[in-house]
């Protein structure tokens, strides 16, 4: 359709018509009974108002679909398609590496081609939209959630989202096989105090637009289609209905023109957050701070139109959000082909294709992080008895909370990958948690144990924060048990976090972080353990040294009375503490592998900067063991004299390169002053005039540096 044709339409339809096209309804009112995250409203409606929608929420498969919008469109005065919308996150029926995991990756091309994998086979099931990419930045381990992102860094996170919305959306949401993406959450949520899903935020207006803001603004700068509100007021007040946060900072000041949807309820919870009356007035802040659609509540399909009829709120205003419904769907070219991609025939061929499938297990090869290895590993294969204990050995539920859709049958076990990749090996298993004399006698009479432990799905997503983050409930007691039979352990850890692991990392020999590998990750995990796969995964968010010291990131403030780092005593009168260390226990960029990289010297082309020129900075980074590899080259700066104080560090420049035994490559980064820019004393977006310094290495704690300084021309 053209544009006037939109608008004809629009002036057409009468304003309950419109009203109805801002409501989401969940696919349950249709006979799905997928997961429901939100509280449960007083939400029965008749089948005749239900399908008057004008998107729904979680419902897939292409035949399913078709028949719902066909009795969709029957249903509406100007028979007006449905828009479909689910959560697609870390792949639809194939899974790949959990979001975290792909974070760990240092690999945001990878993310590119996992994403355009999964709008594949969402496309297929007949889906329009996906809410992903997550980019909120997860600081703070105990928050359930840090697994839907991809780590803590503003910088890499906003790579991967424009990965993502790329991979989904491709040049044109209307090509067969694309979906429309949604950022989300807007914003901030990834802060919530204490690490406690749904909690407030506190943060400084600063901190809110130099860090958390940033990946929002690369996922909208990347054309993304929609956006989604958070659950967590800012500034004390609730993001969907925050006119602020909306109006001036998405739509004026990143110039975002797409759907803005509200969380699932989020209109209604203005109730309970104490920011709105009644659900009349959650309405009518939310329809004024520009939110589009209303997922799943039921305040703008009973109040727009009396709210409207009492010249509440502008008649134009439900009219602009109405347009913006109607272009993303003349986008996806549902006007025309109202079932896109949908196909029952497609959905064979596609989802859980070979290629697919494939695509995970490369994604896990570079996800899984080594984060410790006393030269146990790898194994050798033949020869050597191993134990392998622990009930996640033979479990399923290590693909994540988000994995909705995932078909179960093809979730390859690490037992079953052991078992078809490594018949030869002597392995024997006992898969369960319990300190029991075979748990304990195996371990014994093994060369080498493999304690299996970690968290599975159940532990993060949604609502699953956490207040202890060591390992469940008797796995340390069980590992343990392990290491008095038997030092030789290499640890397995799954998990959608990072966990505190300080004394289980101490005694193991060898620890691998597995995160929630995916539907054929657990292929990887063997292959790292036996030598087949060189680990290149890299941490993007910090493991805490103890959960004492959350939030933490290496993004941190010297202060007025820094602690040295390379003191490991309590220091009186420094910012330190009494029981613990200052630095987490594994930092940001940090991962091992099977062979040594060395890098050379950092050099600059010249170390003055001027405003409007540029400088490079080169290393040369050599494999020097007998093991192809890949490794994760970070730039690091600092602004060391500000008008506000700046982080100690900030990844500017990442480039993995593949290294062969024996290889070596330059990598070079171009400086420029655009990379400078913070919200300065006046909130001004600039540079300033002095000196920097920059670093080159593998990961944020390498002392490979040189200065330069920034001046005008
Ligand atoms: C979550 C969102 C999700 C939505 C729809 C909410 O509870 O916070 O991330 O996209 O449900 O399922």
């Amino acid at each position: 359709m053209t544009n006037s044709q939109l608008k004809e339409l629009l002036s057409d339809m009468s304003l309950s018509e419109k009203a109805e096209q801002l409501v989401q309804l969940h696919g349950r009112f249709f006979g799905n009974n997928d997961v429901i995250t939100g509280q449960e409203m007083e939400f029965i409606v008749p089948e005749e108002t239900a399908l008057r929608t004008g998107s729904v929420l979680s419902y897939h498969g292409a035949g399913k679909i078709r028949e719902l919008q066909d009795r969709i469109m029957s249903g509406q005065p100007h028979k007006i398609p449905a828009v479909f919308m689910t959560d697609i996150i870390h792949g639809y029926k194939t899974i790949f590496p959990a979001p975290i995991a792909q974070g760990a990756s240092f690999n945001p091309e990878l993310t590119k081609k996992l994403s355009e994998a999964a709008a594949k086979e969402a496309a297929a099931a007949g889906v329009h939209v996906t809410f992903s990419p997550m980019v909120d930045l997860s600081r703070d381990a105990r928050w359930g959630r840090c697994y839907e992102s991809t780590g803590e860094d503003p910088w890499l996170n906003a790579r991967f989202a424009e990965n993502a919305v790329w991979g989904y959306q491709g040049k044109d949401i209307k090509e067969k096989g694309r979906l429309a993406a949604c950022v989300k959450h807007f914003a901030g949520y990834g802060a919530v105090l204490s690490g406690r899903d749904y909690n407030v935020t506190e943060l400084s207006e600063r901190t809110f637009m130099d860090d958390y803001l940033v990946p929002y603004k690369a996922a909208v700068e990347a054309g993304v289609k929609l956006v989604m509100t958070a659950f967590n007021t800012v500034d004390r007040i609730p993001c969907s209905i925050n006119k602020k946060l909306m109006r001036d900072i998405l739509r004026d000041g990143m110039c975002f023109n797409g759907v803005l949807i509200s969380d699932y309820a989020a209109i209604a919870e203005a109730v309970s957050h104490g920011a709105a009356g009644d659900y009349a007035e959650a309405a009518e802040k939310a329809m004024l701070a520009g939110v589009d659609i209303d997922m799943v509540s039921q305040c703008y399909i009973n109040n727009l139109v009396p709210l409207v009829e009492n010249g509440i709120i502008p008649e134009e205003l439900v009219d602009e959000a109405v347009m913006r419904i109607l272009i993303l769907k003349n986008e996806l070219g549902l006007f025309e082909n109202p079932y896109k991609d949908g196909s029952e025939e497609d959905e064979k061929t596609i989802i859980l294709c070979d290629e697919h499938k494939k695509l995970s297990r490369d994604a896990a090869n570079e996800s899984i992080v080594l984060l410790k290895n006393d030269g146990l590993l790898p194994l050798k294969a033949k020869g050597k008895k191993i134990a392998v204990i622990g009930s996640l050995a033979d479990s399923k539920k290590i693909i994540g909370a988000w994995s909705l859709f995932a078909e179960k049958s093809h979730i390859i076990t690490l037992k079953s990958a052991f078992d078809e990749l490594y018949p030869d090996a002597e392995i024997t298993y006992v898969l369960s948690d319990n300190i029991c004399e075979e748990a304990v006698s195996t371990a014994k009479n093994a060369d080498t144990v493999i304690a299996v432990l970690g968290e599975d799905d159940s532990f993060t997503g949604e609502s699953a924060s956490r207040a202890d983050i060591t390992l469940p409930k008797g796995q340390t007691e069980l590992f343990n048990a392990l290491y008095e039979a038997n030092e030789n352990i290499c640890t397995v850890l799954y998990g959608g976090r990072p966990l505190v692991i300080t004394e289980i990392a101490e005694k193991s020999k060898a620890v691998v972080m597995a995160w929630f590998p995916g539907t054929c990750g657990n292929y990887s995990i063997a292959d790292i353990i036996f030598g087949k796969v060189n680990p290149s995964g890299r941490l993007s968010m910090s493991f805490p040294y103890s959960a004492g010291q959350l939030p933490v990131s290496y993004g941190r403030f010297n202060t007025g009375r820094p602690k040295d780092d390379s003191v490991k005593h309590f220091v009186q009168f420094v910012s330190n503490y009494l029981d613990v260390p200052n630095l987490p226990l594994y930092h940001f960029g940090y991962g091992l592998s099977y062979t040594e990289y060395e890098y050379s010297k950092v050099t600059l082309d010249k170390d003055v900067l001027n405003r409007g020129g540029s400088i490079t900075a080169s290393v040369t980074v050599k494999n020097k063991g007998s093991m192809d590899g890949m490794e994760a080259v970070q730039l690091y700066i600092r602004d060391k004299s500000a008008s506000v104080v700046r982080p100690l560090r900030e990844l500017r420049g990442l480039e993995k390169v593949h290294l062969s035994a024996g290889e070596e490559k330059t990598v070079s980064f171009i400086i420029t002053e655009e990379m400078l820019r913070f919200y300065d004393i006046n909130m001004e977006y600039k540079s300033e005039d002095g000196g920097f310094t920059l670093w080159i290495g593998p990961d944020c704690m390498t002392d490979n540096s040189e200065e330069f300084i920034l001046t005008a021309d």
